[in-house]
């Protein structure tokens, strides 16, 4: 299999074998960089990194999956370059595409990163948009794999924003691998019928079910719940609706005992608010696999641009 060439803006575009075979390269890059074993996989190849939001662990995992493999990192905030308001995506795709082998993006709309792409003519990696979140998948999948040996047949459930980058991610990403995925939230911050639709389809090839609720007994024989701020970057002004909407939907000791598994976990993709979508003693208890996912950004990172620009 090879991936190389590719750009990387949805989970969409990609198969279930796809999907695994990165996982599997990031578990590899993962057990050689405990032994102290970085590569050369990435040398001479330089990377654009633009980030008009914020990320802590987005922009470390690129630069360090990149400075690991032997590559050049070039981080690029939205006060450094004048990407959509003095020089045209399309533009300043075209420039980047002539000194970079590869580009990520990490910003507001998703027209953006598929425009990078078509414009640049290099790969173009999701570092996040207001619609999805694909990197940050590969590492929610490769910790479950870690806690449970296998994706398939697991039962996942998002609990919180329904309708939000990671919400949407995630269905596409279970859909795709055979994982029973369910929202759980309220109607108003349902994903699109649109979306939920395709990967009804999706689910219907790989042997999965997909479940949208607003009813929090849903939750009853997950292996994991996960959750995510109420307000995505940019969405800071519905703080007052989204409490008022998902406060029913906390995740808290009483949510854990209605999934009836004693072994059922957490996963967040963080940055965690505390005492909001989730309690302090909840996040504490799942630290270990929540910090183990954090880490596993840089892996599984490392393994989308190794295997999409990197000599392998
Ligand atoms: N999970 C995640 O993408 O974190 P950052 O916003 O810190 O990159
Ligand atoms: N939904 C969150 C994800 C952060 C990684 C946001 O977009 O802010």
């Amino acid at each position: 299999m090879t991936l190389k060439g590719r750009s990387f803006l949805t989970l969409k575009d990609f198969t279930a074998q796809e999907i695994g075979y990165l996982l599997d390269l990031a578990a590899d890059l993962k057990a050689k960089k405990k032994k102290g074993i970085t590569g050369n996989s990435l040398k001479g190849k330089n990377v654009a990194l633009i980030f008009e939001k914020p990320s802590t662990r987005t922009r470390c995992s690129f630069t360090i999956g990149c400075v690991d493999e032997g590559g050049y990192p070039e981080y690029l905030s939205r006060d450094d370059i004048q990407l959509g308001y003095k020089e045209s995506v399309e533009d300043t795709a075209r420039v980047l595409g002539r000194m970079f082998d590869g580009i990520e993006f990490r910003g507001f709309k998703q027209e953006t990163v598929e425009k990078l792409a078509k414009y640049s003519g290099v790969p173009v990696w999701n570092g996040l948009t207001d619609e999805y979140h694909p990197t940050q998948i590969l590492a929610d999948f490769l910790t479950l794999r870690e806690q449970f040996g296998d994706l398939k047949g697991l039962n996942l459930v998002f609990v919180g924003d329904g309708r939000n980058n990671m919400s949407n991610s995630l269905m596409i990403g279970s859909a795709k691998m055979g994982v029973n995925f369910t929202i759980l939230a309220p109607k108003e911050l349902w994903p699109e019928d649109s979306l939920v639709e395709l990967c009804k389809e999706y689910a219907k090839e790989s042997g999965c079910t997909i479940t949208i609720s607003e009813d929090i007994n849903v939750v009853k024989g997950a292996d994991a719940l996960y959750t995510d701020v109420w307000c995505s970057m940019g969405e800071e002004d519905k703080a007052a609706e989204r409490i008022k909407l998902l406060s029913p939907y906390q995740v808290n000791e009483d949510l854990f005992k209605l999934t009836d598994n004693d072994k059922a976990i957490l996963l967040h993709c963080l940055p965690a608010v505390k005492g909001k979508e989730v309690t302090e003693d909840v996040f504490e208890k799942n630290a270990d696999v929540i910090f183990d996912e954090a880490e596993n950004r840089m892996h599984t990172i490392k393994a989308v641009m190794v295997a999409t620009i990197g000599e392998i």
